[in-house]
């Protein structure tokens, strides 16, 4: 399951310097093209409280969470007590290297109750993120 915070449904036009100029939906498609034998499936929200609501959904549907909580990474002790609560692990993604970002991005909430962390590769980093689960298969 993936799960993207604030302001990505934007992929494609927001800061294409840092974020690429792919949408979300189809960097998604190619996903599900390249990983044909796993269920994948994605959802996006601005609204923090509808994040920890998938959190929990995901936690009983699914084996893995690949999680870009957004700037709410950074702020949010709810999302980062839904990780810490469910029992599928999350592996957390960023597109961008956010500790070469401004001091407020290098704090992580959800970071110390997540798998692993994957930044800084772009989109990559959701694949990077299914193949961690999928190798320990
Ligand atoms: C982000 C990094 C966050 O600091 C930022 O607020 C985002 C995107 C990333 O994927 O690089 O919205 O999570």
């Amino acid at each position: 399951m993936i799960i993207n915070g604030p302001n990505l449904n934007l992929l494609g036009t927001r800061e294409p310097d840092t974020y690429g100029n792919k949408s979300f939906e189809a960097y998604f498609s190619e996903l599900q093209f390249k990983f044909t034998n796993t269920e994948l499936s994605y959802f996006q929200s601005n609204i923090e409280g509808e994040l920890i609501d998938e959190l929990h959904k995901a936690d009983k549907d699914f084996d893995g969470i690949v999680l870009n909580a957004a700037a709410y990474t950074h702020t949010s002790v709810g999302i980062a007590d839904a990780v810490k609560g469910i029992k599928t692990p999350v592996v957390e993604v960023h597109i961008s290297n956010t500790h070469s970002r401004e001091e407020f991005r290098h704090k992580s909430y959800i970071a110390p109750n997540a798998k692993g962390v994957i930044l800084g590769f772009g989109l990559l980093g959701y694949n990077l993120a299914i193949q961690s689960f999928l190798n320990e298969k």
